[in-house]
């Protein structure tokens, strides 16, 4: 293959399971919610109500966006939040109610989930981790195995931020239902990538974040099941139906609805025409690259998702390199950028240490075209033969 030139300095971005671009229709629906229409959504004069009805008609399109009630859509500040809401609520919960409060979830989950539950462990909640196979999915008996009868919640993701692998979130819900326990879903890299609908999928509980597909970052939404009790985890005044105190989010709410209103929309298509650009590329690596493997790629996975070790590299290394050469991409998780330590989700999946350093996540969105695919597949196999001449990762002088 020929390399190609960076034409008037072209950047190419690769990285959306960090964060997309705000698409421009949500940033011409946010502004004017900067500027002159800046009423507190719970004044009852008429800017307040101006706001008012802007943050209503934001939540008919996000709980259209999975098949939700309007009243079952909570707004908080993101994924993390979302995330903190419904595992800290459902254990409270049980608490308040004298209850104990058994936690089920996987090894493979973003830290959000991780580190809350890791931090309720510590204050005496047990917790069972489940594991994930080779492939990077988790399995419907290990749950059932898991629940017991103290068990208040399970929490799975819908896809990987890593991998892209989709987990069996119908059949674990209906495990976690037949046994009476609670299910929440972290659903932030699955929204806007493939069709998510709450009861399709059967769960009490679904965290969803704005600014994995083409939102404003800094918001989010936990859907919550119309009969599901949750105390909320912040105190304050009654917003969010009281579940979630402080000033709405005005413009970013608005930005969000719009963001939901357009993926439901336009999801098949774009998704069709992401899901060829990443088959063209691992096609392309693994056809140029020799000793490089997909993480996750025998399992469903999200289709703008491709998360490939090189061995004897450092993903950071490649990471850098690609970056000089105008490519913006991710080793490993972007969550876990500035630590060192390998992946806890490849770890998971059976990956060894040396291998798993290598791994590079391409994360494709809707602004990719066929030539930023051409254009990275004509500079990385020389990227990564340079590396590999000189990197002290080569198992063979180890
Ligand atoms: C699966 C998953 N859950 C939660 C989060 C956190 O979302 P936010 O950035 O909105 O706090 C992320 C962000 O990377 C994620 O990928």
């Amino acid at each position: 293959m020929p390399a190609k030139d960076f034409s008037e300095g072209r950047r190419v971005y690769f990285d959306h399971n960090a964060t997309t671009r705000a698409r421009d229709e949500v940033i011409d629906a946010m502004l004017p919610f900067l500027g002159d229409k800046f009423g507190n959504a719970s004044s009852l004069h008429f800017f307040g109500q101006e706001a008012r009805i802007a943050v209503e008609l934001a939540r008919t399109r996000v709980a259209g966006l999975i098949g939700a009630e309007q009243e079952e859509i909570i707004f908080t500040a993101g994924g993390t939040e979302s995330d903190n809401l419904a595992i800290r609520g459902a254990v409270l919960n049980s608490r308040m109610n004298g209850g104990k409060a058994h936690v089920v979830t996987s090894s493979i989950e973003h830290p959000a989930v991780i580190n809350t539950c890791r931090a309720l462990e510590e204050s005496g909640t047990e917790v069972t981790w489940l594991p994930s196979d080779s492939d990077g999915m988790v399995s419907v008996s290990d749950l059932e195995e898991a629940i017991r009868d103290d068990t208040t919640l399970v929490s799975i993701m819908l896809a990987n931020n890593e991998t892209g692998v989709i987990q069996p979130v119908k059949e674990l819900a209906e495990v976690a239902r037949s046994r009476g326990v609670l299910f929440h879903v972290d659903a932030v890299q699955g929204t806007g990538k493939v069709p998510v609908d709450v009861d399709q999928l059967g769960v009490d509980m679904l965290t969803l974040s704005a600014h994995k597909f083409y939102g404003p970052k800094g918001i989010g939404a936990l859907y919550i099941r119309r009969g599901v009790l949750l105390p909320p985890i912040l105190t304050g005044g009654h917003q969010e139906m009281g579940m979630r105190p402080g000033t709405e989010n005005v413009p970013a709410i608005v930005g969000f609805g719009e963001a939901c209103r357009i993926s439901l929309e336009r999801l098949s298509s774009e998704m069709g025409h992401i899901g060829n650009l990443r088959d063209l590329i691992e096609k392309g690596i693994l056809d140029h690259v020799p000793d490089v493997s997909i993480n996750g790629g025998n399992a469903p996975r999200v289709p703008n998702t491709c998360n490939v070790t090189v061995t004897s590299v450092e993903g950071e290394a490649l990471t850098l390199n690609l970056s000089m050469l105008g490519f913006a991409l991710s080793s490993g998780s972007a969550c876990a950028t500035g630590s060192d330590d390998p992946s806890h989700v490849l770890l998971a999946m059976g990956i060894d240490n040396v291998d798993a350093q290598g791994a590079l996540r391409i994360s494709l969105g809707v602004e990719n075209t066929r030539n930023d695919v051409d254009l990275f597949l004509s500079v990385f196999p020389g990227v990564v033969k340079r590396l590999r001449q000189m990197s002290p990762l080569r198992k063979d002088i180890l």
